[in-house]
Order: C-alpha cells, then sequence, then structure tokens
C-alpha cells in the first residue's frame, strides 16, 4: 500500500473548484423541479382525470428508469431528433430537473394528502371556501412532512449529480477522475472528491435540521 496524498496537493484546488459546477447544476435542477414538482402534484390532486393520470405516467416513468440513461438520452438522444446540440451542462439541468420533478410531485402530493382529512371536513363545515382553507389550514400542516423530505430529495440530487461525469461536464466527481488519469493513482484524489461531497451533504443537513427546529417553534 503506498498512498501518498502529498503529491495531490496541489490538485486540490483544481478538484475544489468543481464545487461551483456541482453546485449549479444542482441548483437550477432543484428549482426546475420544485416548479414542475408543484404542478404535477395539482394535477395529481386535482379531479381531471386525464391530467392525473398523465402526471402518474411521467412519475412512473421517470422514476421506473436509471437517471444515468435519462441523463445520456437528454444528451446524446434529443440532439438526433432535434438536430440541435445541447450543451453538456444544460442536459445535465433537464434531465436532473425532469428526474427530480417526479420525486418532488410524489413528495407534495403524500404531504398534502397526509393532513388528516377531519381538518379538510372541519373547514367545509365551518363554510371556509377551498382556496383559503388550503393556504391557511392544508398547506400549513403539509409544510412539515414536505420540508424535510424535499431536504432529503436535494441531498439525494447532490451526490447525484456525480452521475454527469458520462457526459463530461467537468464536476467535482470528473475532476478527481481526470487527476486521478494524469497521476496513475485514483484512490488519493477520488477519497478528495468523497470528502467535498461529504461536506457538501452535511451543510444540507445541517440546514434541513435548523429548518425542521423552526418549524418545531412555531407549533
Ligand atoms: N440512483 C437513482 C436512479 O438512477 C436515483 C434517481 C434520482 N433520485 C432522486 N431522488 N432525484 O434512478
Amino acid at each position: 500500500l503506498d498512498l501518498d496524498f502529498t503529491q495531490f496537493f496541489p490538485s486540490i484546488p483544481y478538484i475544489i473548484d468543481g464545487i461551483w459546477v456541482t453546485l449549479s447544476i444542482v441548483a437550477v435542477a432543484a428549482l426546475l423541479g420544485l416548479s414542475l414538482g408543484i404542478i404535477l402534484s395539482l394535477l395529481k390532486i386535482g379531479n381531471i382525470k386525464i391530467l392525473r393520470w398523465l402526471a402518474d405516467a411521467y412519475t412512473s416513468i421517470f422514476r421506473g428508469t436509471p437517471l444515468v440513461l435519462q441523463l445520456m438520452i437528454v444528451y446524446y438522444g434529443l440532439p438526433q431528433m432535434l438536430g440541435v446540440d445541447i450543451p453538456a451542462y444544460m442536459a445535465a439541468v433537464i434531465a436532473f430537473g425532469l428526474n427530480s420533478s417526479a420525486y418532488v410531485s410524489e413528495i407534495i402530493r403524500a404531504g398534502i394528502q397526509a393532513v388528516d382529512k377531519g381538518q379538510k371536513e372541519a373547514a367545509e363545515a365551518l363554510g371556509i371556501s377551498y382556496k383559503p382553507m388550503m393556504k391557511d389550514i392544508i398547506l400549513p400542516q403539509a409544510m412539515k412532512n414536505i420540508l424535510p423530505a424535499l431536504m432529503n430529495e436535494w441531498i439525494t440530487l447532490t451526490k447525484e449529480s456525480a452521475i454527469v461525469t458520462v457526459i463530461g461536464v467537468m464536476d467535482i466527481m470528473r475532476r478527481a477522475y481526470v487527476v486521478g488519469g494524469e497521476k496513475f493513482a485514483f484512490f488519493e484524489p477520488l477519497i478528495i472528491a468523497g470528502v467535498i461531497y461529504y461536506l457538501m451533504v452535511m451543510v444540507l443537513t445541517l440546514l434541513g435540521k435548523a429548518l425542521e427546529r423552526r418549524m418545531k417553534r412555531s407549533d
């Protein structure tokens, strides 16, 4: 066993710079996923049958196939169909955003439907109409289920973003791989990348915990 981390010190800033690439993909994809996910969840709890069916089918397909496959379809497959090249960064944001929206729509749907139906019945008995009932009674309670699950989704997204390396995006993962290839030693740079991902996930976890504490206080 001969590990030598010192020879990798000069490469650490190069790998760390990948944080911005990773973060920007995750941030934009998370936003896209949240927006689309909200729309899909509304379709799912709505009472238009065909739209409900479409939203369910969408979710089923995106959760039922590998993310890496979806990424490759967007990057290699779509250009063939549309006749335009999609930059790797954009393909990543699209694939992750579409994929995440499937998960987010279920998080929101389940969160809303988990609120005791007595709450809805009581509101209706009091003559409160749909909109204020949703806004002031159901959603504030649903948030307690939704926010922690959303935080989890974004942690998953952060880790899964490492697969953009297969389409050549210079994220943390790919940079570690490139450094490994240059030095003919992969263990050390991969461990360095692992530490960076772990720290990023820890930051998100702490943020999530702080958020949960704040929600508890408002009880
Ligand atoms: N490894 C899973 C896949 O390849 C993860 C999917 C992404 N998960 C998520 N919560 N966005 O399908």
